[in-house]
């Protein structure tokens, strides 16, 4: 079976997350998404609320699973019997940090290889920190989220 983790912080996941997933989920038998729980991030949404919202917005793909992971990825990918890691590149500007994380994780787990999926075009310019920005202020982010995220930051930033 071949299997793919796409590991992330998710605070909170977005359409472009989502496009990423549909793609992997077309190419490998299962897709495994792990919310990282230890971040360098402060997420505004705990890991609970970061998995139960990917759980909810990806219950159409019966081949993807949900799950949180602490420690590191390349221990939680061996533990799991995953040999690919998906990265998505949005822009040249995500080449440099995601360069350094596939070598880092290749150079701890040799056999791990990253592969890197582009999202559509519309979504080269959306990330989680804007989409929560947006809602912050006020504004809509309902071409930006599924409506399960959107209900969840209007409740946190009311
Ligand atoms: N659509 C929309 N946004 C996207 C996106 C897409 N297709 N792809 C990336 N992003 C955005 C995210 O929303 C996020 O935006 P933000 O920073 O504004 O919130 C940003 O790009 C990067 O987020 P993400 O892809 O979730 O990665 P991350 O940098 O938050 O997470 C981990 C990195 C969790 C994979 C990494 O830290 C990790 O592996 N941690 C585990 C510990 C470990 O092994 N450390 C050693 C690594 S060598």
């Amino acid at each position: 079976m071949r299997r793919i983790v796409y590991p992330g912080t998710f605070d909170p996941i977005t359409n472009g997350h989502i496009d990423l997933i549909e793609r992997a989920a077309r190419i490998f038998d299962q897709v495994v998404v792990a919310v990282a729980a230890d971040t360098h991030k402060t997420p505004t949404f705990d890991t609970e609320q970061r998995v139960a919202l990917a759980h909810e917005t990806l219950a159409h793909l019966a081949n993807v699973q949900v799950t949180a992971f602490s420690g590191l990825l390349v221990t939680f990918a061996k533990a799991a019997d995953i040999g690919v890691i998906m990265r998505g590149l949005r822009a040249v500007s995500d080449f440099e940090f995601e360069f350094q994380l596939a070598s880092m994780n290749r150079r701890m787990s040799p056999r791990i290889e990253t592969l890197f999926m582009t999202p559509a075009e519309q979504y080269a310019f959306l990330s989680s920190s804007l989409v929560r920005e947006v809602s912050r202020l006020g504004g809509d982010v309902s071409s930006f989220v599924p409506p399960q995220v959107r209900t969840a930051l209007r409740q946190r930033f009311g």
